[in-house]
């Protein structure tokens, strides 16, 4: 129904318009208090065997959406109606910014992958913080702040200006997410040299402490698919160091590998990060490498590439707590949060597992030891 529907009218449409049109429904549904129940009752079932406890965090299960839907902190609700466990808002700047000329979101439909270099348009930290203040919550849902630099602010000034929406964020963040992993943002990425994470990091820290004194704000790392291995295991060890929450792998990546054939060559070669179904090879060895190296010690969130509950187990079982999506969801549709919940308690129930916690990087760990 929904890939009829994507067919003859979102596909027809320019991607970005389409999203905005989709949001809107969304974010109208979650007004109309028996149409959201509904939905919510269809859409959102829980399942207890799904619960998750981490990030000193209780969520109905472990799948959630990735950060760049909902940049602007503006329809949580319609996304946990829809069945995400947790939202994760952003990539939010200091600044307010448009992000890059249109067109700037591409469909790989063949290879159900997207390209985008929106370059982190939002409204700004202040404006965001002032949003989720006032708030009134629908459906309890895990919010994850997302946040990035700036692109007019040079790199040497990037932890101020990261510090900056901390202090203003950080009180209403469930979760809060360093980002250095966008390709759209120039110089973005060399924020995850450990040189330059290690000051960030630890400003964003005494931040968020700073401003939140009540409560340890949890603190989240979003690295790239494209950092060579020896330096996913910087990222690892040091997150370790510093006391890390957990880390986010991954964003979307500037290679074009995992690409058929079918897909437009002139898309193909439109510059941005590629997510989907291609990522989801990469992503899954940088998840497997990173619980490999600091097991349990520190929340792993896997996205890139998550189109089913296959998909999720995959990544549950390779070391991930929480999982993520937001490709496949411009594909799949309404249903996808709901597919995957079903299949993961389904593929629990069918599994050695007592449960998801116990299932949490099972694979990796029978690999490390055979
Ligand atoms: C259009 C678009 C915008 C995105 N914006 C952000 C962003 O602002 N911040 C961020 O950390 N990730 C952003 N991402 C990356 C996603 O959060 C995710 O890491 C990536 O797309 C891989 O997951 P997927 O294959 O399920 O899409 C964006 C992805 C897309 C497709």
């Amino acid at each position: 129904m929904y890939k009829l529907f994507f067919n003859l009218v979102f596909k027809r449409m320019d991607p970005e318009e389409a999203h905005h049109l989709a949001f809107r429904w969304i974010r109208l549904a979650v007004r109309i208090p028996v149409l959201r129940t509904f939905v919510a009752a269809a859409l959102a079932p829980r399942y207890k065997e799904l619960r998750t406890e981490t990030l000193g965090l209780r969520m109905q299960g472990p799948f959630g959406l990735a950060a760049g839907f909902d940049k602007n902190a503006i329809a949580i609700d319609g996304m946990a109606m829809l069945g995400f466990d947790h939202v994760e808002i952003g990539t939010v700047t200091a600044q307010a910014q448009p992000g890059n000329p249109k067109k700037r979101l591409f469909r790989l439909v063949p290879d159900r992958a997207l390209i985008n270099r929106m370059g982190f348009n939002n409204e700004g930290s202040a404006a965001v913080a002032a949003r989720l203040a006032t708030r009134h919550e629908i459906f309890r849902t895990t919010v994850g702040v997302n946040i990035g630099k700036t692109k007019v602010v040079p790199e040497e000034e990037a932890v101020a200006d990261y510090v900056t929406s901390t202090e203003r964020l950080a009180p209403y963040a469930d979760y809060l997410v360093v980002n250095v992993s966008s390709p759209n943002t120039p110089g973005l990425r060399n924020l995850q040299a450990t040189e330059a994470l290690r000051p960030l990091l630890s400003a964003v820290r005494e931040a968020a402490d700073r401003t939140v004194p009540e409560r340890r704000v949890p603190l989240l790392v979003k690295i790239a698919p494209d950092l060579a291995d020896e330096d996913v295991d910087a990222v690892a060890d040091l997150a370790v160091e510093l006391g890390l929450d957990g880390v986010i792998a991954t964003n979307t990546t500037i290679a074009r590998d995992g690409l058929g054939l079918a897909s437009d060559a002139a898309l193909v070669k439109e510059t941005g990060g590629l997510s989907g179904a291609p990522l989801k090879q990469r992503s899954l060895e940088v998840l497997r490498r990173l619980y490999a190296r600091v097991g349990d010690r520190i929340t792993l969130v896997g996205v890139g590439g998550i189109e089913n509950a296959d998909d999720a187990w995959q990544r549950i079982l390779a070391g991930a707590t929480l999982v993520q999506g937001y490709s496949a969801f411009i594909y799949e549709g309404p249903l996808y949060a709901r597919a995957i919940h079903k299949g993961l308690a389904a593929r629990l129930a069918a599994s050695p597992y007592a449960t998801l916690a116990e299932a949490v990087g099972a694979e990796t760990r029978k690999a490390a030891t055979a």
